[in-house]
This record gives C-alpha cells, sequence and structure tokens, in this order.
C-alpha cells in the first residue's frame, strides 16, 4: 500500500440513520452508506430511542461489511476509525461508538470521536474541498438549528440555536397534525409548491429579537389552532404558509449573522437544507447582500457517515488527534470554540 494511503472508516448512529462510510485521506469518499429507519419509526409518528439502538445493532456490522465491498479494501487496511459521539440519543451513540472503538481495538489503529454538529459543517469540505474558511454555517435539521461562525475549521463559536424545536422538528409535528407521515419535512416542501403561502399568515416567532437564536414552538401552536377553526383549509396553501414563515425566520436570521460576522460565505447543511424554497430564497437574499450561499448536496445534507468520516479525519491528520478507547457517549454536547 502506498505510504501516504490514509482510510477512516466513519460511523453515524445519532439518531435513526444507520451510516457507514470509508474516505480515503480527507475528501475523497470510495463509499458511504445510509440505512434510513425513517419507515420503521413512522407507525409511532416519531423516533423511538429503543427501536432505533435495537435497528442499529442489527444493521451497522452489515453496513460495515458493504462499505469495505463498495471501496474494494480489506478491513486490515483502515487507518483510524471515527465514530459520532454526540450529539444525540444516547443509546443510538453507544451503538456506534462502541462498534467503532471495538473495531479500532480490534486492529490496532487510532480512534476518534465526532461531534455531529462538527460532522455536518465538514459536508461543505466533502462538496467543495478548496472553499475553505471563513464562513457562517447554518446546521438545520429534525435535531438542531443552530448558526455556527466557522473562523477556520476546527474552531467554532456558536452564534445562536433554536430555544425550543429543531426547524425540522416543527415541521415533523406540524406535518403530523396535518395528517402527513413521519417526517414530513419533504412532503410539505411538495405540497407548498401547489399552494398559496399568502392564505394564512403565521407568526414568525423572535425574527425581530437581537441575537440569533430561533424559536419554532409558537409557530407549531398557532398552526394547531388554525386547523381546528379551519378543518377544510386546503393542505397545500397551510403547506405554503407555514413553509413562508420558516424560510422566512431561517433567511433573515442567517444573513443577518453572515453579515454581523463579515463573512462572504453561508453554508448550509441538515436534512431542511434541502427545502427548495429555502434554497431559492437564500439564494436571493444572498446575491442581494454579497453573501455567497453553499448547499452541498442533499446525499450530504441529511445524516450520513460521509461528514462523519471527514471531520474525523482532519482532527487526526491535521490537528493530531485521538480519542481513549473510554471515551463516552455525550448525548448534550454542543459546539464551541474548543470543538465541545
Ligand atoms: O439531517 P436529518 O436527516 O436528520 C436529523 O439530524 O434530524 O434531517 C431530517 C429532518 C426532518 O425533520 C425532515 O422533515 C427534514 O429534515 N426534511 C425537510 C426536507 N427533507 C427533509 N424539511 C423541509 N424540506 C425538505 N425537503
Ligand atoms: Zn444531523
Amino acid at each position: 500500500m502506498s505510504p501516504d494511503r490514509f482510510l477512516t472508516l466513519g460511523i453515524e448512529t445519532s439518531c435513526d440513520e444507520t451510516a457507514v462510510s470509508i474516505l480515503h485521506r480527507e475528501t475523497e469518499l470510495l463509499a458511504s452508506l445510509v440505512y434510513s429507519q425513517a419507515e420503521i419509526h413512522a407507525q409511532y409518528g416519531g423516533v423511538v430511542p429503543e427501536v432505533a439502538s435495537r435497528n442499529h445493532v442489527v444493521k451497522l456490522p452489515l453496513l460495515v461489511d458493504q462499505a469495505l465491498k463498495k471501496a474494494s479494501i480489506q478491513v486490515d487496511d483502515l487507518s483510524l476509525i471515527a465514530s459520532t459521539y454526540g450529539p444525540g440519543l444516547v443509546g443510538p451513540l453507544l451503538v456506534g461508538l462502541s462498534h467503532g472503538k471495538g473495531m479500532a481495538f480490534g486492529l490496532g489503529v487510532p480512534f476518534i470521536g465526532v461531534n455531529h454538529l462538527e460532522g455536518h459543517i465538514f459536508a461543505h469540505r466533502l462538496a467543495e474541498p478548496d472553499a475553505t474558511p471563513p464562513f457562517m454555517a447554518l446546521v438545520v435539521s429534525g435535531g438542531h438549528t443552530s448558526l455556527i461562525d466557522v473562523p477556520q475549521y476546527g474552531e467554532y463559536q456558536l452564534v445562536g440555536m433554536t430555544v425550543d424545536d429543531a426547524a425540522g422538528e416543527a415541521l415533523d409535528k406540524i406535518g403530523k397534525m396535518m395528517g402527513i407521515g413521519y417526517p414530513a419535512g419533504a412532503e410539505i416542501d411538495r405540497l407548498a409548491m401547489l399552494g398559496d403561502p399568502k392564505i394564512v399568515r403565521f407568526p414568525r416567532p423572535m425574527i425581530g429579537s437581537p441575537g440569533f437564536d430561533f424559536s419554532f414552538s409558537g409557530l407549531k401552536t398557532s398552526v394547531v389552532y388554525h386547523l381546528r377553526k379551519h378543518p377544510r383549509e386546503k393542505q397545500e396553501d397551510i403547506a405554503a404558509s407555514v413553509l413562508a414563515s420558516v424560510v422566512e425566520i431561517l433567511t433573515k436570521k442567517s444573513i443577518n449573522a453572515t453579515r454581523r460576522f463579515h463573512r462572504k460565505r453561508l453554508v448550509i447543511s441538515g436534512g431542511v437544507a434541502a427545502n427548495l424554497h429555502l434554497r431559492e430564497a437564500l439564494a436571493k437574499a444572498g446575491g442581494e447582500h454579497g453573501i455567497s450561499v453553499h448547499f452541498p448536496p442533499r446525499s450530504l445534507c441529511t445524516d450520513n457517515a460521509a461528514m462523519i468520516a471527514a471531520a474525523g479525519a482532519f482532527r487526526h491528520r491535521i490537528l493530531g488527534e485521538q480519542h481513549p478507547l473510554s471515551l463516552r457517549p455525550e448525548p448534550g454536547m454542543g459546539l464551541g470554540l474548543d470543538g465541545n
């Protein structure tokens, strides 16, 4: 094997996606497999942590084998194992973390735990390796709505976050009330294309508040009351009106934060970044303010292990880090200046 060959196995199990990837050096993706448990959890209307853990236990070893085959390598070719260790659901995190540590121990290679939020930011590095920081990042998914200033990879300042529900979580809960299956974001996106966003003026909580925090639970409550009063309103119009509120809040806060921190680039990641209305609104607002807006491809925006391997490989190879095998899951970890 050539001496500069460096292969990282990435493992992601923080919520309901079981994902495994193999990355060469820092940005060359050889395999990225994602098994979504969404259908299993749909019958409960949301993620059931214990059910997620059990499915990770079954799926993860199979995905590791498949990823090795896809990358045409042997398990002992691996140079580093990187698993997500937080934030997320403790049981699911424990499955991926234990599997990763076990493999590192067995193979005699270093192990590194990855912060899931830092992973989302590294989706951008995979998509555009040459578009280096500084930039402002918006991570917006079912679990997070966070604005993070990135002066350089490995250095983060949390600028704002949701004080209650994440944007995707609010869309999923609203979808449930509208009778849409779980997760609802993509279907709300589709319905909204056919609806009129001006039919209902839902609130835009905290849109004018100082700072860059978000709030989405008031929007959810207001949709409940509206649906009770107007049970026959067209689903398309409700979806369009709800998205108009979410998109306006996300766009305004992200553009304002990017300007306040004097950044010229805004990077969006997380499942909600797949939203076409959000993409359009942010690209337009960015154009008006001289900010270039970057969306990694959808497969890198939603939870995946490619971004975890990329963050792990960076931390190990560039920052010289690794973790002891005593590393424990950190379900509530944030992303601060020290990366923790
Ligand atoms: O990043 P992700 O796969 O997992 C989490 O870390 O949560 O994001 C899933 C979230 C769900 O809330 C889902 O409803 C939302 O992303 N989502 C969307 C779209 N596709 C997925 N929200 C709005 N528009 C979409 N097209
Ligand atoms: Zn995520």
